[in-house]
């Protein structure tokens, strides 16, 4: 239905978006295809815009936020524009000192490891992300029909960096406070919970088309785990962004494990990395969901032979998911674009998902 809820006056009507037909399980005209980090460094416009300007300021620029979110939308005729932002921007807004350091990730002045810790975190107010909105604002007058996604970093993802004080290959601190420090851990998580769902309110309240959750290390977890201090939290992202009513899509890394899992915290569309077949994937999120995947963003590397083989694999495996209840295939990378990637591969990758 084109109805679009009170709170949200500025959304588009864009009924024939593939994306958003895949997205809700209606037959798209052709099939979807965009790229996470399809914004960023293997665009050499993107590389001399940003030049001497810092990666949080950039995102904090409404006008250049909206200039680097168009530019792959232009360059390779995607079916979405994904918001140029980062996950820690909220954090940021909200106070927290930390920066974005290139090569590196988000960097934490000062780690989140106890109750006290946590009782200090501040709430963000929607203002603090106001620039974002207003970026989101200048982006919906700017894309015609294509949709924008915006997005938020999960609970658990979110709370990794804050308590590692930056990126972590084991999560130790993190799982550490999690089983030592239970109800600690649920009050960190359900702050962070509060500010995810306020700065995607932010952005559905300045109009953006479809919303997309990062959990990207809660591949790093046990499903026992993942169900017990985990799940909850990012269930409530998406109870609580329900009656928006665009399509919410559910993302993370190494997440073979725990797609059934994922499914049930309520998104609409799953997504899924290069580690498990699409079809898999299907029987293990259950029928009445959309899957979002899968090329391997590495293999952009081994040559168009290659690429070209792999994307009517990934095809064919959708194919099959449907086939099994799947409601609709979004073409993906299993991750981001890498830096060094050749960016007129990912326009032919765009070109031959379209002529599938
Ligand atoms: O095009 C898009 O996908 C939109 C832009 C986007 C960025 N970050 C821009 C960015 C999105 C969706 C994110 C989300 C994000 N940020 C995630 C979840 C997605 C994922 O990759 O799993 C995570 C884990 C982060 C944290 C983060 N921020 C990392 C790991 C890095 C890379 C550090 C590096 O330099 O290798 C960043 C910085 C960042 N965010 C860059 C970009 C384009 C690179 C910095 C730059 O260009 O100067």
């Amino acid at each position: 239905s084109s109805a679009v809820p009170a709170q949200y006056p500025s959304r588009r009507a864009l009924p024939d978006a593939p994306l958003l037909n895949a997205a809700r399980g209606t037959r798209p005209s052709h099939r979807p295809v965009w790229f996470m980090r399809q914004a960023g460094r293997s665009l050499p416009e993107y590389r001399e815009i940003r030049a001497g300007v810092g990666m949080l300021e950039s995102c904090f620029d409404p006008d250049l936020v909206c200039e680097i979110t168009m530019q792959p939308v232009r360059r390779h005729k995607v079916d979405a524009a994904i918001l140029f932002s980062d996950i820690v921007v909220p954090l940021k807004a909200a106070g927290i000192d930390l920066d974005i350091v290139a090569g590196t990730g988000p960097v934490v002045a000062d780690p989140v490891r106890t109750a006290a810790d946590v009782a200090a975190l501040p709430h963000l107010e929607a203002e603090e992300v106001g620039a974002v909105a207003r970026a989101v604002t200048l982006l919906t007058r700017e894309l015609g029909s294509t949709p924008l996604i915006g997005f938020a970093g999960a609970p658990f993802t979110l709370a990794s960096y804050l308590v590692e004080g930056g990126p972590s290959r084991n999560h130790e601190r993190t799982k550490a406070l999690m089983h030592a420090d239970p109800k600690t851990w649920h009050e960190l998580l359900g702050r962070l919970t509060d500010m995810a769902i306020t700065f995607l309110r932010a952005q559905l309240g300045a109009g953006v088309d479809a919303i997309q959750l990062f959990d990207s290390w809660a591949g790093a977890l046990s499903l026992a785990d993942y169900r017990e201090y985990v799940l909850p939290h990012s269930e409530r992202v998406f109870a609580e962004l329900a009656a928006a009513d665009v399509p919410r899509i559910h993302f993370g890394v190494g997440t073979g494990e725990l797609l059934g899992a994922m499914g049930e915290a309520g998104a609409d569309v799953v997504g899924v990395d290069w580690r498990i077949p699409l079809d898999v994937a299907a029987q293990r999120v259950g029928p009445g969901k959309a899957l979002q995947g899968n090329l391997d963003p590495a293999l952009l590397f081994a040559g168009w032979d290659v690429v070209e083989r792999e994307v009517r694999r990934v095809a064919a495996e959708a194919d099959r998911a449907l086939a099994a209840g799947s409601t609709g295939h979004i073409f993906n990378l299993g991750h981001g674009v890498l830096p060094d990637t050749d960016p007129d591969m990912l326009t032919r990758v765009v070109e031959l998902v379209h002529s599938l």
